[in-house]
């Protein structure tokens, strides 16, 4: 071997020595979380992205947290990140968005969502986009739409419970999704010869999956369906735009409005991708929640009674039998409200909430470098049994008399601070009147399913299968 190739593989050795030394021990101007950073350049995503099939904290999580503690460092799909499991650095991180931390989604994330969705908008953009969404799903806009949600929910369970089983996961997302594309953008899946969820449907089995973007694979089914979805709602801005409507009444409306302003911030790229990003949180997460309620009401019959005396109540106190549910009737639902709480408090629908440290940042004695990613870890919070005795129990009753509004440190099931979720009174509202329609007119049994499978976003493989029956007259003869 001549003296030159030598020097090279000795350069070579030394140049990767180097860079794996680095890659276990990256640099930081202070002391950094314990934990590993994995495999070269995969990391921990494998480990991360392996499917658990507990309510409980994700293994990845839990098994770390024994190991290093609340909080520590790993490598995920491609970027060292610190995980917090700790209720004091994570709100922390929200209370600082826009100034210490901004938000920030791994560059898959950014690839499904779209470069310009809302959680990568900062400063001025993201206010003007925000106030967008407020419009549409604020208090206001949601009392209005009361009635239409309440007609719809029962018109939906008049049908399934003519069916010998339904499948409430599908069935409550399709549900969902119908009521959001109509007051989105007037979709009427029943007129429509194009199915635009199906596209949202390849889109979830591979939102929170392994990043492969190779034929076959889930990841690469979401970016197509991501694709076709996008091609269809960017055909129908550009149908309404040739026919503008004399009346504004959905979001295309509001958004062909504004692109038309002189000196407008909004561009169509931007509206899309809100768009998207809008159909795709609505109906998926609000259904998730649905099911795991259903499926933990069923097994738990003194919350599914006490839930009943509250809805068989309100029908009670009701002047005039024939009228639908009032603002203030929902409003009134408190423990409707508890069991919401609890349910995504165990649901974990969102498992990590990501966000970027813009410059280095102290925490009880650890430093977080600037540009390192951060992922905030709601399961560990809301399954800490110091703070929610037997935690993995469905007790709405721990939320009595407390907060069930909004965020705290020991709940972020919607986020927190600037970002807390824009939907969550949306969430709440078809929720509550689900719920509200359901134990007044029905009862049901589970037949089938059930069972979750995290990837670790959350999942039903096999659905929650129920047979739905009027209540008889006997059951609610009682309150009439
Ligand atoms: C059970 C139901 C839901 C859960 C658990 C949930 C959870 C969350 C969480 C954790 C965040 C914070 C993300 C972050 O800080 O990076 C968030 C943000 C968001 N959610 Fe929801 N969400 C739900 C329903 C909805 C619905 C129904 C909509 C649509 C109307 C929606 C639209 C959004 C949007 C647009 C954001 C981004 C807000 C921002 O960046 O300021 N969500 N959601």
């Amino acid at each position: 071997m001549s003296l030159l190739a030598v020097c090279l593989i000795a350069v070579a050795i030394v140049f990767i020595t180097h860079w794996l030394y680095r890659w276990w021990n990256p640099r930081c101007n202070g002391k950094l979380p314990p934990g590993s950073m994995g495999w070269p350049l995969i990391g921990e995503t494998l480990q991360f992205f392996k499917p658990n099939s507990s309510f409980d904290i994700p293994l990845f999580v839990k098994q770390r947290m024994k190991r290093y503690g609340p909080i520590f460092k790993t490598s995920l799909v491609g970027r060292p990140i610190i995980v917090s499991a700790d209720p004091e650095l994570s709100y922390l991180i929200f209370q600082q968005e826009g100034q210490t931390f901004q938000s920030w989604y791994p560059d898959t994330f950014t690839e499904i969502f779209g470069r310009e969705n809302v959680g990568s908008l900062h400063g001025f953009m993201y206010k003007y986009l925000k106030n967008m969404v407020l419009s549409l799903f604020g208090p206001e806009s949601l009392k209005k739409m009361l009635p239409e949600v309440e007609a719809t929910i029962l018109k939906k369970l008049n049908q399934w419970s003519t069916m010998d089983t339904v499948e409430i996961k599908d069935s409550t997302a399709s549900m969902i999704f119908n009521l959001t594309a109509k007051k989105l953008i007037s979709h009427e899946a029943e007129n429509s010869s194009e199915n635009l969820r199906e596209n949202f449907v390849a889109f979830i089995k591979g939102l929170i999956s392994f990043p492969l973007n190779i034929p076959g694979t889930a990841y690469h089914k979401c970016l197509q369906g991501r694709k076709k979805a996008m091609k269809m709602l960017k055909s129908m801005l550009h149908e309404r735009r040739m026919m503008p409507r004399k009346e504004n009444t959905d979001f295309f409306d509001y958004v062909l409005v504004e692109l038309e302003k002189e000196g407008t911030l909004l561009t169509e790229g931007i509206a899309l991708d809100l768009m998207f990003v809008l159909l795709f949180a609505s109906f998926e997460t609000t259904s998730l929640a649905l099911t795991v309620a259903i499926r933990y009401l069923s097994n738990n019959p003194l919350v599914l009674q006490r839930l009943t005396e509250e809805h068989d109540g309100i029908l009670k106190r009701r002047e005039n039998p024939d009228s639908g549910l009032t603002w203030k009737e929902y409003k009134s639902m408190t423990f409707t409200f508890q069991v919401i709480n609890e349910t995504v408090r165990l649901a974990n629908i969102v498992p990590g909430i990501f966000r970027k440290a813009m410059r280095d940042v102290s925490f009880k004695g650890i430093t977080i470098p600037a540009g390192w990613g951060v992922m905030v870890c709601p399961p560990a919070v809301h399954l800490n049994p110091a703070r929610y005795e037997n935690p993995l129990d469905f007790n709405p009753w721990r939320w009595e008399g407390g907060e069930i509004n909004g965020a705290s440190k020991h709940f972020m099931a919607f986020g927190g601070g600037m970002r807390f979720c824009v939907g969550t009174d949306f969430t709440k509202i078809q929720m509550a009147v689900f719920l509200h329609c359901l134990v007044t007119k029905y009862r049901w049994n589970p037949i089938k399913g059930g069972n979750i499978l995290r990837t670790p976003g959350l999942q039903f493989p096999d659905g929650l299968h129920i047979q739905l029956a009027e209540r008889r007259s006997t059951e609610t003869e009682s309150i009439q």
